[in-house]
C-alpha cells in the first residue's frame, strides 16, 4: 500500500495535471478567437494528454490500494498577447511541472517507495519531450517573424497532431 505522503503528492499532481488540461483548452479558445484553428487543434491534444496524465496517476493510486481525491481548480489565464506569448508561457508552464515531477521522484526515494519512482520514470522522460517540443515550436515562431504565409503554413502543420494515449501501466 502506498504512504500517506506520497498519497497525497500524487493527489496534488493529479490537480496539477487536471489545472494544466484547463489552461490548455484555454489557450486552445483563444487561438480559435484570433483565427488559428490548427494551433487550437494542437493545444487541444495537448489538453487530452493532460487529462490522460491526471487518469494514469489516478490509476496508478487505485492499483496502490491508495485513494485518489479530486479537487476544485483555479480558473486559467483566458487572453495572451500572441501566439508566441502562448507558447512562451506553454514552455514556461512546462518547466513548472517537470520542477513537480522532479519534486515526486524526491520523495518515493525519500519514503523508498521504489514502485512510485519507476512509475514515475514515464512523466520524467515526457517532460523533457514536452519541453523539448514547446522549444521548437518558439524557435519556430521567431524564425517566422511577421510572415504571415509562414504562419498560415505552420497552422495547417499543426493541425496534424494526433493523441497517442500513454501506456495504460508503469
Ligand atoms: Fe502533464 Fe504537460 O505535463
Amino acid at each position: 500500500m502506498i504512504s500517506k505522503k506520497m498519497e497525497d503528492a500524487f493527489n496534488d499532481q493529479i490537480t496539477a495535471e487536471f489545472y494544466s488540461a484547463h489552461l490548455y483548452l484555454s489557450m486552445s479558445a483563444y487561438l480559435e478567437s484570433i483565427d488559428l484553428p490548427g494551433c487550437a487543434h494542437w493545444m487541444r491534444i495537448q489538453y487530452q494528454e493532460e487529462v490522460s496524465h491526471a487518469s494514469k496517476m489516478f490509476d496508478y493510486l487505485i492499483e496502490r490500494d491508495g485513494r485518489a481525491i479530486i479537487k476544485g481548480l483555479d480558473a486559467p489565464q483566458v487572453e495572451w498577447k500572441s501566439i508566441l506569448d502562448i507558447f512562451k508561457a506553454t514552455f514556461e508552464h512546462e518547466q513548472n511541472v517537470t520542477g513537480l515531477i522532479n519534486n515526486l521522484v524526491d520523495l518515493a526515494l525519500a519514503e523508498k517507495d521504489h514502485a512510485s519512482n519507476i512509475f514515475l520514470q514515464w512523466f520524467v522522460n515526457e517532460q523533457v519531450e514536452e519541453e523539448s517540443t514547446v522549444k521548437g515550436i518558439i524557435q519556430q515562431l521567431k524564425l517566422l517573424g511577421d510572415s504571415k504565409a509562414g504562419l498560415f503554413q505552420m497552422d495547417r502543420e499543426m493541425r496534424q497532431r494526433v493523441f497517442t494515449p500513454p501506456p495504460a501501466s508503469t
